[in-house]
């Protein structure tokens, strides 16, 4: 069997090393393809693979065609709406994900760009505090529930909202249960973002919702650029010259945003949310071991399609 490591955005090389061991152990042949810049590149390292490991990486129903011998894809993190789900299905091909294993790696970088943000991007002048402000989680989960961890220890009042998670489970976790997003918006000073880009959550963050936010109101975006109404966000950060927008995803109108809230806009230049050793490590040896399981012993766990 060989497994393809296909990552535009590469993994740490501990990481690439975990992995190897596990399909050394497998006794299956491991390929690489590292900082790809071309599509073409993908299809012809897919050609001969059984199974691959990707990222933020593109799988659609080209690169399905392309890869004949394909098994099973794992992503290598949360979201999946990079794999065209439908496209794997009708080629027989098994998607995964992993979930939970980059998540406080996620959670993490929510504290870096809210310091950062909360100090004015560092400019000299006097900024505020973490401690005792509210911040709102939208979605209670594994990275919402590792952002709230974290908030506790800053000190911050917690208050998360998920269309899917009972209030009952989100309070045992010392969280406090909105009734709404609408609450959620309404009632905090930070609002964090950790939804998935689904038909049903992009562009939802949009005029209504984030025009709710309190006077000096941050978002923070560490899930994906596509659940922002960028033409809305922008109309009203132009209007509300007190709100911040902090995000780890570049929206497409990127320059826009840059030339127009300078000091209220920061996006990294590059993904990092989940870029840090152990979220590489945990990801990928997650997914290597999915990939063994489900080939030698068919274990479908963590099958998303
Ligand atoms: C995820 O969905 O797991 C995160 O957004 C991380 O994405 P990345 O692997 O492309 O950094």
């Amino acid at each position: 069997m060989k497994v393809l490591i296909a990552t535009e955005k590469p993994f740490s090389k501990v990481a690439v090393d975990g992995i190897k061991a596990v399909t050394d152990a497998a006794g299956y042949e491991l390929a690489l393809l590292e900082k790809y810049t071309e599509k073409k590149q993908l299809l012809d390292a897919v050609a001969d693979v059984d199974a691959l490991i990707i990222r933020s990486d593109k799988v659609d129903a080209e690169v399905l065609d392309a890869a004949k011998n394909l098994k099973i894809v794992v992503r290598a993190g949360a979201g999946y709406d990079n794999i065209d789900l439908a496209a794997a299905t009708a080629h027989n091909v098994v998607a995964m994900n992993t979930p939970g294993q980059n998540a406080n790696s996620v959670a993490e970088l929510v504290f870096g760009l809210l310091v950062y943000g909360v100090r004015n991007f560092f400019n000299g002048t006097s900024g505020t505090e973490l401690l005792g402000k509210k911040l709102g989680i939208l979605a209670f989960g594994n990275v919402g529930r590792n952002v709230a961890r974290i908030a506790q220890g800053f000190g911050m009042e917690v208050v998360a909202y998920d269309a899917f998670c009972p209030a009952e489970v989100i309070e045992t976790a010392g969280v406090k249960a909105a009734k709404s997003q609408e609450e959620l918006f309404e009632t905090c000073d930070i609002i964090s973002l950790h939804i998935p880009a689904t038909p049903e959550t992009k562009q939802s963050i949009n005029y209504a919702l984030v025009g709710k936010l309190k006077k000096g109101g941050i978002l923070v975006n560490t899930a994906r650029k596509e659940v922002i109404d960028e033409p809305d966000l922008i109309k009203l950060l132009e209007e509300r010259t007190d709100l911040k927008y902090l995000t780890d995803i570049k929206p497409d109108a990127d320059a826009e945003f840059a030339e127009k809230f300078a000091g209220r806009y920061f996006a990294t230049p590059k993904k990092m949310g989940a870029q840090t050793a152990e979220a590489n490590v945990n990801a990928g040896i997650a997914a290597a071991n999915q990939i063994v399981g489900f080939l030698r012993d068919g274990i479908s766990k963590f099958k998303v399609n």
